[in-house]
């Protein structure tokens, strides 16, 4: 029992290393290019990295490859949105209760469609 725990323990620590690994990628390149107020260097207070999510979780793209431009054409790429569509952005991820749920289950899922009913929501969308 406690050596199938181990095991399992060790598999995850050495996925967790590889998934760091490969999302360096995305991190070393842009860390190295751009000044303080670069993406790259602002999200490390973010919540997000903070619990472990990566550029790729939000931007998509193949965080193994090492140019820009492949990495734009690569499965999954969202690049940037529209500074309009960001809620939704949020919300493709927020909203939805299973993956949510797998994160942290204390966190509501209804934020989007109040918003949609607030005055910003309103006014923007
Ligand atoms: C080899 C360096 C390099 C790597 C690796 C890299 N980027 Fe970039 N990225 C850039 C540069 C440079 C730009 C600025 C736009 C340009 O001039 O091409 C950029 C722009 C972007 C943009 C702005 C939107 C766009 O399409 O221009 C996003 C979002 C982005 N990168 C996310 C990522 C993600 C996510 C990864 C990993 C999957 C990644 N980048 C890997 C260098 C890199
Ligand atoms: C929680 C989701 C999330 C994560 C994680 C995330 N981003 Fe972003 N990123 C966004 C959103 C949303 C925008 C658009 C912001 C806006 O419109 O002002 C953005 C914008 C950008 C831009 C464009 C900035 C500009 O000035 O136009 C780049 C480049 C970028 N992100 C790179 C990265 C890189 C590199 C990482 C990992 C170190 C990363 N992002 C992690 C959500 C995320
Ligand atoms: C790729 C999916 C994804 C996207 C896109 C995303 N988030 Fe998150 N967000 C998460 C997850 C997962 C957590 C919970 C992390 C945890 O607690 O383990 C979280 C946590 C948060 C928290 C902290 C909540 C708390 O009380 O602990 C805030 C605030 C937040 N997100 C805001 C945003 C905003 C604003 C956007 C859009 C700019 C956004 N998120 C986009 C996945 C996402």
């Amino acid at each position: 029992m406690f050596k199938n725990i181990f095991i399992c323990l060790m598999v995850c620590m050495f996925s967790a290393v590889m998934v760091s690994a490969a999302e360096n990628n995305c991190m070393t390149c842009h860390a190295d290019f751009e000044d303080d107020d670069g993406p790259s260097h602002l999200i490390s207070k973010d919540v997000h990295i903070q619990k472990g999510l990566g550029c790729v979780d939000c931007h998509g793209g193949d965080p193994s490859l090492d140019d820009m431009d492949d990495v734009r054409d690569s499965k999954g790429y969202k690049g940037v949105p529209d500074y309009k569509d960001v809620p939704k952005f949020c919300a493709s991820c927020h909203s939805n209760p299973v993956y949510m749920h797998d994160h942290n289950p204390s966190l509501p899922t209804d934020q989007f469609d109040k918003y949609k009913t607030s005055i910003h929501g309103i006014q923007l969308l």
